[in-house]
């Protein structure tokens, strides 16, 4: 979704909780889904939507969520969880500083409400004039959930939770995603007047849907087209899930988008990754992180690419690729790995069993099989032989290697940087390369070859 603006409004995220059942020594929100934690696809969803400020109401694994939010948004502290309405009453300051008409109250682990459905129900929200705006969904089935009483005019009136409700309460199925849009002021009035007295001892947010009622103003009410957007985990297999549906969606808007998948076994794409049409991911493919891919690739089979760039017409194939970028008409593998910081040239071949990292690689340069260049800046229509290695580290430092255009590496080259081998200059098979080749030279770096001739037959007749 493109990024819109929500005038004067912010967005607190209810993030305190334990997640016992996650059985996980981080705090909950921080569990991943499609590889992103829970947490940043809440925070990217609200900023997308065009939300202002933000604040995560942290309590369990505060330290460690405080430590991956790495000031991105405000963090309140809550010491003890005595319930959601007390929750967003830690964010009190924030919501005076912050929040000057309209709050969305939003869970981090709730994390497939995306922000079209922000962006909507703020626009029903401010067209219904309302105080409070409740995201709703028509479930099948509604155990667990707050229950969405409505009077006979058709009006939210309040939510009862599953422990409080009636038996007749307990059969209404339009239940509460516990999101909603306040007005900053009506929610703090409410807030002041809610208690605990319920089934739980907590201070429920919901009493404060019923407490702006009370006090004259109107609710409204946002039903989900898709009940599943508003799917929270609290359990590995809640997890599993969100994963499942998650995937499904970024399946058919690839799709949609003209990217052909072909079977999806073992197929997982993160929610931050696009991929041009004619693209074609075959199984065991994970692209992740922003990767951008163009047009026309063959990505796969069994292949792991993360916060790459890569280009048009590439075949990526059973190899993995981090924090680099290719241009268009590389292929790659099988079998090989390309590590952070390397930017491959237009049509150049990198083949298996070839580890490449913090290079560059110029136009049409062929790495066809078993070699190592790291460090190194090697030019145009160079070709390394079998089982090459830049030589980049001394046991303290690394160097750099940097090879000219059009030069030929021999089978079995080591090459002892820093180093430099010149312009369409040749090193022999075998050589270790320790000192710069100038253009046009060939380097020989090996010992001459000897042969005794009648060696053998003199071994074996002192044997018998
Ligand atoms: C809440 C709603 C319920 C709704 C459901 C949707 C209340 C009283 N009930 O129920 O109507 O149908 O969500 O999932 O609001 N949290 C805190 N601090 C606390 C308590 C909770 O930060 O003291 C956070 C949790 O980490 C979680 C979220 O608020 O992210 C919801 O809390 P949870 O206990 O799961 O609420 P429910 O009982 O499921
Ligand atoms: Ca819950």
């Amino acid at each position: 979704m493109e990024k819109t603006a929500l005038k004067n409004t912010a967005a607190v995220i209810l993030a305190a909780g334990e997640g016992k059942r996650m059985k996980s020594a981080k705090p909950k929100v921080l569990a991943q889904v499609l590889f992103k934690p829970m947490i940043d696809w809440v925070l990217d969803a609200a900023e997308t939507a065009g939300v202002g400020e933000m604040c995560v109401v942290a309590g369990h694994g505060a330290d460690m969520l405080t430590e991956h939010i790495d000031g991105r948004c405000e963090v309140a502290i809550q010491d003890r969880q005595l319930g959601t309405g007390h929750a967003v009453m830690q964010a009190r300051n924030f919501l005076l500083a912050k929040a000057p008409e309209d709050v969305v109250i939003l869970y981090g682990d709730v994390p497939a409400i995306d922000a079209g459905t922000i962006a909507d129900s703020y626009n029903r929200h401010k067209a219904g004039g309302f105080a409070v705006t409740v995201i709703t969904a028509r479930v099948k089935e509604p155990f667990g959930y707050g229950r969405i009483v409505r009077g006979k005019d058709g009006g939210v009136k309040r939510i009862v939770e599953e422990k409080d409700a009636s038996d007749e309460e307990k059969r209404i199925n339009e239940v509460n995603s516990g999101v909603y849009w306040f007005k900053t002021r009506a929610l703090l009035d409410a807030l002041e007047k809610i208690g605990n007295d319920n089934n739980q001892g907590e201070y429920y947010l919901t009493d404060a849907v019923k407490a702006v009622c009370d006090a004259g103003l109107a609710a409204g009410a946002y039903e989900l087209s898709d009940p599943s957007l508003m799917a929270g985990a609290n359990d590995r297999a809640q997890l599993y899930a969100l994963n499942c549906d998650a995937r499904e969606r970024i399946f058919a808007s690839l799709m949609s988008q003209g990217v052909t998948i072909t079977d999806k076994s073992g197929v997982t794409i993160g929610p931050d990754v696009t991929i041009g049409r004619d693209t074609v991911i075959l199984p065991g493919t994970i692209v992740r992180g922003r990767t951008v891919i163009g047009e026309g690739c063959v990505i796969g089979p069994n292949s792991l690419i993360e916060d790459c760039k890569l280009e048009n017409d590439i075949i990526f194939n059973a190899s993995q690729a981090y924090k680099s970028r290719f241009a268009s008409g590389v292929t790659v593998g099988p079998f090989s790995h390309i590590r952070p910081n390397t930017v491959v040239a237009e049509k150049v071949h990198i083949g298996d069993f070839v580890e490449l990292k913090n290079s560059n690689i110029g136009v049409g340069t062929k790495v066809a099989h078993l070699t190592y260049v790291g460090d190194s800046d090697v030019g145009k229509r160079v070709n390394f032989g079998c089982g090459c290695v830049t030589v980049n580290y001394d046991g303290v430092h690394k160097h750099r290697t940097k090879i000219g255009d059009d030069a030929f590496i021999g089978c079995n080259t080591n090459l002892i940087a820093p180093v430099e081998v010149g312009d369409r200059a040749y090193t022999a098979g075998g050589s270790t390369i320790t000192k710069n080749v100038p253009a046009d030279t060939l380097a020989v770096a090996r010992s001459r070859q000897e042969n005794k001739e009648g060696w053998v037959t003199r071994k074996r007749s002192k044997k018998s």
